[in-house]
């Protein structure tokens, strides 16, 4: 009988090895599995046969075809419980002269590079579509003024405005679609300043106070004492304007949106308060992600992309902060910015 490589080998060697990794013999059964097969696949025991902790078919029949062919296979695998999961399983033969037949069966979780994908594939039919509205409507006037409306003046004035409007609402988005990928660009370096959270509240409250007043609103600020930060001003004035701005949007109404800088434990917060019509819970989870609008045709009325929250969010994940938001339909919404004391900082990470 042929000897056997020693278990305590074939184990160290799949310790190794960063994905799950299991040697099989070919009676189908467990010779060695190093710890990341044994959290994947709880109910498979050494000695015993595969099928006891991983019933797939299809990597079956792959090892079937793998000891046959002496080739190595690749398939995938979907776990759906716990989680639902994807896998690419490779199975190598592994030959070595005088020993018996084994081979090597290892378990890549392809999953996050799946959603990775998708979410990839996505954003671009989202963004092309929303380019596409503003473009077929300025080719349209382009096409009129060429055409019927060539020599009506009044009409010029009229569409050519229009086709300013729809430039400039194409112009924002690639701003905004130029930021977010800046921010996510420098999502691992911390800002280097420290700067006061109250003062640039104050700022934003003060530009944006003729907007409020268009909408028949007001803004009220509680921002007494400085509340310094590390931060980079600029992103934190996004943070400030898009907030405000959306309360102004979505949230006017006869009391006043309130904005306040304070302190809570270790971080510094500035809230956004408005006492409008409020959010449904089912939309809150998603507030954030990009181009999500509750009422798009209401957003994009108001010159809106969808991307704002989503700036938002990534800024103050560069800022190691965090944004939380509470509201339920009819009784307005309340947006928080949680950013991190400077000295809480080193703490924490
Ligand atoms: N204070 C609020 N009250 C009610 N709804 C809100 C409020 N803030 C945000 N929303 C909803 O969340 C959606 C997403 O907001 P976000 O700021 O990301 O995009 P936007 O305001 O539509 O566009 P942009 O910010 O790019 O101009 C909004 O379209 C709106 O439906
Ligand atoms: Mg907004």
């Amino acid at each position: 009988m042929a000897e056997r490589v020693p278990t305590q080998v074939l184990e160290a060697l799949l310790r190794a090895v960063p994905e799950a990794a299991l040697v099989l013999g070919s009676d189908f059964r467990l010779i060695a599995a190093n710890p990341a097969v044994t959290s994947l696949l709880p109910a498979l025991r050494t000695g015993e046969l595969l099928v006891r902790g991983l019933r797939s078919p299809d990597i079956l029949e792959a090892i079937t075809h793998a000891f046959a062919s002496r080739k190595p296979q690749k398939v995938q695998w979907r776990e759906r419980v716990p989680l639902e999961r994807l896998f690419d399983v490779y199975i190598a033969p592994i030959e070595v002269a005088g020993l018996p037949g084994m081979l090597m069966l290892t378990l890549r979780d392809v999953s996050e590079m799946r959603r990775g994908e998708r979410m990839r594939v996505d954003f671009v039919a989202n963004v092309s579509h929303e380019l596409r509205t503003p473009l077929t409507s300025v080719l349209g006037f382009v096409e009129t003024l060429q055409g019927p409306a060539r020599n009506d003046p009044v009409a010029r004035d009229r569409f050519l405005s229009i086709m300013g409007e729809q430039a400039r609402r194409m112009s924002r988005l690639v701003d905004d679609l130029l930021s977010l990928s800046r921010i996510e660009q420098s999502a691992h370096l911390q800002p280097p300043t420290i700067v006061d959270l109250s003062s640039i509240a104050g700022h934003v409250v003060d530009t944006l106070a003729p907007m409020a007043d268009e909408n028949e609103t007001q803004i009220v600020l509680h921002a007494e004492k400085p509340v310094m930060v590390r931060g980079d001003r600029d992103e934190l004035v996004r943070v400030a304007e898009n907030l405000i701005e959306n309360a102004i949007k979505y949230g006017a109404s006869e009391k006043p949106i309130e904005v306040a800088v304070s302190l809570r434990d270790r971080d510094a917060i500035l809230i956004v308060r408005d006492h409008g019509a409020g959010i449904a819970p089912e939309h809150l989870p998603r507030l954030t992600e990009r181009f999500y609008r509750v009422d798009v045709g209401e957003s994009r009325a108001k010159g809106g992309t969808g991307l704002g929250l989503a700036i938002v969010k990534h800024i103050l994940a560069r800022h190691r902060g965090r944004l939380t938001v509470e509201s339920s339909f009819g009784q307005g919404a309340t947006f928080s910015a949680i950013l991190p004391l400077p000295d809480a900082q080193g703490q924490k990470s």
